[in-house]
């Protein structure tokens, strides 16, 4: 199927199915294109809240799609493809943060939205890379567990000022491939380019950055930029959009392969069979939904 036979489809589908379409920026380029929205994480989980229609089609991992059906209960939340999970959520292990959570009772708990409901309905409250430093300074509490990527977290605690932050030894195998050898040689090969980061990147690769921000973030940098050359230490994903917002610009992987291979299982073939199938649905138990809610609308209230 090409690409105009491809958008055809989609859309003839999603007008029959009454379905909105929300994509992450590490999605193919292709599936972006035929989104309704396309943004990160918190971005897609306000969008969750406020999108029409009767079916949501997340095209991004797991977690993202749970957190879609937790703030639309009665909607049906679909996946193209139900393993498409997040490599770092999978660090988090509900038990173990229960463990925590019994024995130090004067920690707040701020959970990344990358890990599951089971360890969202466990914590205090829930942040993203785009606003991990606001919510954390906004807490009363004076000891901080965050969780689960402890680069993210290590990113906030060099921010805040004034609070214990612990750390999980969670992380991000795709951000953290990208090591201070590879970004020194990239840099040293472009010594003309800016280079930008997401925090989930090492200590060491954030302190070479020029910017460090979530996906939207970087985005809004760039449209901004003077730049003519800019190193994304980010998923490639990211740069489809950052192409189209600037084509006088040059984009260059901070790795060649910086590919989050769980994203790429969501495939414009899946995109199509989930629309036509209602495929695969979300389900998340309201016991667990509950708890889980209550983390992710105290973060929208104050993000
Ligand atoms: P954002 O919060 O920037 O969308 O990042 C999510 C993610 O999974 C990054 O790897
Ligand atoms: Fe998870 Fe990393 Fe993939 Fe983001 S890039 S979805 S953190 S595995």
């Amino acid at each position: 199927m090409n690409r105009k036979e491809f958008t055809e489809r989609v859309l003839e589908l999603k007008e029959k199915k009454n379905a909105v379409i929300l994509a992450h920026y590490y999605v193919d380029g292709l599936i972006q294109d035929v989104a309704d929205f396309v943004g990160d994480s918190l971005e897609l989980a306000r969008k969750a809240k406020e999108a029409e229609g009767e079916i949501i089609v997340f095209c991004g991992v797991y977690f993202m799609a749970e957190t879609a059906k937790i703030l639309n209960p009665d909607r049906k939340v679909l996946i193209p493809y139900y393993k498409a999970g997040c490599l770092m959520a999978d660090m988090a292990i509900a038990e173990e943060l229960k463990e925590f959570r019994e024995k130090n009772p004067d920690y707040a708990v701020v959970t990344y939205v990358n890990s599951s409901a089971d360890v969202k309905a466990l914590s205090d409250i829930c942040c993203t890379s785009a606003n991990a430093v606001k919510i954390i300074e906004g807490l009363e509490a004076e000891k901080i567990l965050f969780v689960p990527d402890r680069n993210l977290g290590s990113f906030v605690a060099e921010k805040v000022k004034g609070k214990k932050v612990e750390l999980w030894s969670g992380y991000c195998p795709v951000h953290e491939k990208l090591n201070p050898e590879q970004a020194r040689r990239v840099k040293e090969e472009n010594p003309d380019a800016v280079f930008v980061v997401h925090p989930e990147c090492r200590k060491e690769v954030r302190d070479m950055a020029d910017f460090i921000g979530s996906t939207s973030q970087i985005v809004r940098f760039v449209k901004e930029t003077s730049a003519k050359k800019v190193i994304v230490g980010t998923e490639r994903g990211t740069i489809h959009q950052l192409r189209k917002l600037r084509p006088d610009v040059e984009f260059i992987p901070a790795y060649p392969e910086f590919t989050c291979d769980q994203m790429k299982m969501i495939t414009p073939e899946r995109l199509i069979k989930a629309l036509e199938r209602e495929q695969f649905e979300v389900f998340v138990p309201e016991e667990v939904a509950a708890g889980a809610r209550k983390a992710i609308e105290r973060m929208l209230e104050r993000s």
